[in-house]
């Protein structure tokens, strides 16, 4: 398919239209599923429409308001433009705006925080109510109406089977090379007619590279020529090559003991610098023929392609700096083999993280003495961004690493406590911790033994006293003795910290 002509349906022809004239087709209080994973593949032009328009309604007294549904965060000119205007009444599943996030923390958005695995089922179910509208961006439509798929798939492929009324936004700025890197699954059912998913190894395609839209619920189709815009990687910094060192010394361990393999297992890399630092340690290391089911596909990944250390990825989309983005668009063909982008649900689905024995690597807020992690939430209650996959991911891994800088807030408060406020991933679903400090491996280890791990490993020397301090009283005067903790001051510590008092 060329740059230039990307819509072959003539039926669809017809039905281009302005961004505006689109955006008039979607009313007041409409639940409307959007593409867009990251700053990949989300529609550029009528969610600006959409808030302009919104604008105005908002001068004239008029209250509109939508729901947003999305594959999970996206970019300003979609979540930045709708909730500047107050246009968005509730937001799912996922977001890491800072506009959306004020929004929800003063309590004027409401939020469904939801595992990105369960959305599809969610909607599919009907938990969620109707959804009215699709706004799908992709890169080209087929004579027959096929569509190419984006730079991610999201929950696309739900939001075009489930939709009322679809529209679609064309963006010929998207590499046409783009056509047959994804592998769209249309064989998920709901129980009890659910069958397994044939995916047996990371790179294995098992769907069609098309995303399919019954022609007569597209009701509008708009040209768009712009950018994807994700956030630039800073270079790994001390704290991130120091977590990356852990972690590639601990895989080495594991090899050695035959606990994994001399490839390791799938890798997972969750969102952020550190993430993408430990790819930068992998791509130095000593691994080879590495492979990766991951969720998003970020600049140190594709440096691993490159170098030939990552034999493939599979993910739901690109999260790539401008720079990788650029490169990656200027090349695609010599990527395209070696990569799948393929539907959320599969990406991040459980059975299938669990079958492969995948090796979970995710960002937290803090975790505490007993191995629970708060991957959300700061000082308890002011949402960040969001779980994410990364309770997908947790849950099922084969190991499940949770990593962060023991300090945050130039060193005043201490990502390691002794209970976190908040609990995205239980004692339970959590392996292994990594700070710059050092690295507990809490596998076979009681609550006790774990306690005494994480605050040798991983707290900060600043802290260390703290924390132990509270730990021999917890076990002296607990109630219990399984866990002991001290009810009556545990979230004083938080409450230190938020009156900036020492520990
Ligand atoms: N207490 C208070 N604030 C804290 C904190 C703590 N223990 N730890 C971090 N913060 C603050 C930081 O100061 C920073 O705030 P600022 O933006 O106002 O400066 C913010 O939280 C983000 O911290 P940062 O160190 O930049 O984090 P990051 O980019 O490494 O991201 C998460 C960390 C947890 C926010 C991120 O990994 C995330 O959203 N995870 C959940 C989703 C997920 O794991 N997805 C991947 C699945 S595939």
């Amino acid at each position: 398919m060329s740059k230039e002509n990307r819509i072959h349906c003539a039926a669809l022809r017809d039905r281009v239209m302005s961004a505006d004239a689109a955006a008039r087709l979607i009313p007041n209080g409409a639940n409307v599923g959007m593409s867009g994973f990251t700053g990949a593949g989300y529609p550029k032009a009528v969610p600006q429409a959409l808030a302009a328009r919104i604008n105005a309604a908002n001068a004239s007294g008029e209250k509109f308001r939508i729901g947003v549904w999305t594959g999970a965060s996206t970019a300003p000119e979609l979540d930045g433009a709708l909730a500047k205007v107050d246009g968005i009444e509730m937001r799912l599943p996922y977001q890491s705006d800072p506009t959306c996030r004020e929004r929800i923390n003063d309590g004027r958005m409401e939020y469904i925080d939801i595992h990105l695995s369960h959305v599809a089922q969610f909607v599919w179910s009907g938990f969620l109510g109707k959804l009215d509208v699709a706004v799908v961006e992709v890169a080209g439509i087929l004579e027959d109406g096929r569509l190419i798929p984006s730079s991610s798939v999201g929950n696309n492929k739900t939001w075009l089977d489930q939709a009322d009324k679809v529209i679609l936004e064309v963006n010929s700025w998207q590499s046409p090379d783009l056509e047959g890197m994804h592998d769209i699954y249309y064989g998920t059912q709901l129980p009890p007619n659910r069958q397994p998913i044939p995916l047996v190894r990371a790179s294995d395609r098992i769907g069609e590279p098309y995303l399919r839209c019954a022609a007569d619920k597209i009701i509008a189709v708009v040209e768009t020529h712009s950018a994807d815009r994700n956030s630039a990687f800073s270079a790994p910094d001390e704290n991130s090559q120091r977590i990356a060192g852990h972690i590639l010394d601990f895989f080495a361990h594991e090899v050695k003991k035959g606990r994994l393999p001399a490839n390791l297992l799938p890798l997972q890399s969750g969102v952020g610098n550190i993430a993408n630092a430990v790819m930068a340690g992998l791509n130095d290391g000593p691994f080879d023929n590495l492979t990766a089911y991951t969720e998003v596909l970020q600049d140190g990944m594709l440096e691993m392609i490159k170098s030939g250390k990552l034999a493939s990825a599979s993910a739901t989309a690109f999260s790539l700096s401008n720079e990788a983005l650029a490169e990656l668009t200027a090349d695609l063909g010599r990527y395209r083999d070696r990569i799948v982008l393929r539907p959320q649900e599969i990406s991040n689905h459980p059975e299938v993280i669990r079958r492969l024995g995948v090796i979970a690597m995710n960002g937290m807020i803090e975790a505490d003495i007993y191995g629970n992690v708060n991957s959300t939430h700061v000082m308890g209650s002011k949402i960040m961004n969001g779980i994410g996959g990364s309770g997908d991911f947790a849950r099922n891994a084969y190991l499940s690493i949770f990593m962060t800088p023991s300090v945050a807030k130039q060193g005043a408060v201490s990502c390691i406590v002794p209970m976190v406020p908040h609990v995205d991933h239980t004692e339970h679903d959590v392996q292994v911790l990594v700070t710059e400090r050092g690295l507990a491996d809490l596998r076979g280890l009681s609550p006790k033994q774990r306690a005494k791990a994480v605050i040798e490993n991983c707290a900060h020397p600043d802290f260390k006293p703290a924390l132990t301090d509270y730990y021999k009283r917890a076990l002296d005067q607990s109630p219990g003795r399984h866990t002991p903790h001290l009810l009556g001051e545990v979230f004083d510590w938080h409450l230190r910290a938020l009156r900036g008092e020492s520990m």
